[in-house]
């Protein structure tokens, strides 16, 4: 869904990714209007966030004249959300006491929209009793704050107090227009590739990415579900905000993993693109040419199939596979879903998806049938979680 967002900008070093954060979330689609303090300007320059949001930008000391001179009043009603990124911990306190003395404040006083904040400041300025008290507050009358992140401080001294980088600030902001139609729910996803080593360094896997089951991941916590994920090989960033992350190699590892945290869960979401088969005689050593022109041979045995066990256990959580075929797509899942005994199935041609940002998917339930548009991966994750919270119920 997209959104206009208004990105508040007070003074600190951390200014500096937010000038990526805007890019990130233009990107995502969303619409971008940037209001910066009178320190903020001190850092970056108003005219590098008008080239990057396309928009122009309101700052104390480069007022984009709108007519009628109620900037602040107009920005904030146009806006789906208000984030303050970075928040310096005097924003924050202002803001934390109702005090409306320059541009943040006066938008953040008279804004009707959701507020996020991200502060950004020194670890004992952090740690500060009056800045927790304040952050208290600020919990406590609704708004978001993201939390800071430990290491090294452009200070030099080390501890929490970082901005998030703009990647997970981008991926978390979201949540906060999200319908929570999986609150309080238990969520597990395999996700990304198995490897099945052949010896020490080498292995039977496939081009899974593993971007599918990074974004029902993000879309499950968006909806308000505590997600754990058991993660394969993958080639995406992970979201944020995960409970737990579990990294196997090969599928029995995973099975295992699954099995020892499944019993928990509500609901369990098998993306992960498992290998059927293990190299049973896998060598301890580097396998070497020998200089008989002969290749070893590799023997394989059946390797458990983890959505049909889980499928299978007494109490199971709802679960939801996907069929990544290449050719009978629709055919061959209706078939999977009847024999692992699952309630839901995603089905898709792997030409289409595999290693890509887009997918398109039909779901297939005891209802009948849903194809759903090629889209990218985010957007069909968001339809599959509302598919999953319309079926949770009825269990
Ligand atoms: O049997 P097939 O691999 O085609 O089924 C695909 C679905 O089953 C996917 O949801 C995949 O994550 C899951 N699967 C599994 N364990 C296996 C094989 C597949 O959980 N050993």
């Amino acid at each position: 869904m997209k959104k206009h967002i208004l990105l508040g900008i007070s003074g600190g070093i951390a200014a500096y990714k937010s000038c990526e954060l805007v890019r990130l979330l233009r990107k995502q689609g969303h619409e971008v209007s940037v209001a910066m303090s009178r320190a903020a300007a001190e850092f970056v320059t108003p005219l590098t966030f008008q080239a990057l949001s396309g928009r122009p930008v309101l700052s104390e000391t480069h007022q984009a004249g709108d007519g009628n001179g109620m900037a602040h009043i107009n920005l904030t009603r146009e806006a789906d959300v208000f984030l303050i990124a970075p928040a310096s911990a005097n924003t924050l306190a202002k803001i934390a006491n109702g005090i409306a003395d320059n541009l943040l404040t006066n938008l953040a006083a008279a804004r009707k929209c959701p507020l996020a904040v991200a502060p950004a400041m020194n670890v004992e300025m952090w740690r500060n009793p009056a800045n927790q008290r304040n952050i208290a507050q600020l919990l406590a009358d609704g708004i978001t704050v993201f939390p800071p992140a430990d290491g090294e401080q452009a200070c030099g001294e080390t501890g929490t107090g970082r901005m998030p980088e703009a990647a997970e600030l981008a991926d978390l902001l979201p949540d906060l227009w999200t319908e929570k139609s999986l609150s309080g729910k238990r969520v597990l996803i395999t996700l990304g590739a198995t490897f099945e080593a052949i010896d020490p360094v080498r292995g039977i896997t496939n081009l899974s990415s593993g971007q599918m089951g990074a974004a029902l991941a993000r879309a499950c916590r968006a909806a308000g579900a505590d997600v754990s994920l058991v993660c394969g090989q993958v080639q995406t960033a992970l979201p944020a905000g995960m409970g737990e992350t579990v990294r196997v190699l090969g599928a029995e590892e995973m099975y295992g993993a699954v099995m020892r945290r499944v019993r928990d869960c509500d609901v369990f979401i098998s993306v992960a693109a498992v290998a059927d088969y293990k190299v049973s005689n896998a060598s301890g050593q580097k396998l070497k040419k020998d200089g008989s022109g002969r290749p070893p041979v590799i023997e394989l045995a059946e390797n458990p199939d983890i959505l049909a066990s889980v499928a299978a256990l007494p109490d199971a959580p709802f679960c939801v596979g996907f069929a990544a075929e290449s050719e009978r797509v629709l055919e061959y899942a209706r078939a999977k879903r009847i024999r692992k005994n699952i309630p839901l199935i995603a089905a898709n041609d792997v030409s289409v998806a595999m290693g890509k940002a887009s997918n398109q998917i039909t779901l297939i339930d005891d209802a009948g049938e849903t194809a759903l548009p090629l889209c990218g991966k985010d957007e069909t994750a968001a339809a599959i979680v509302r598919r999953i919270a319309e079926l949770l119920p009825a269990r």
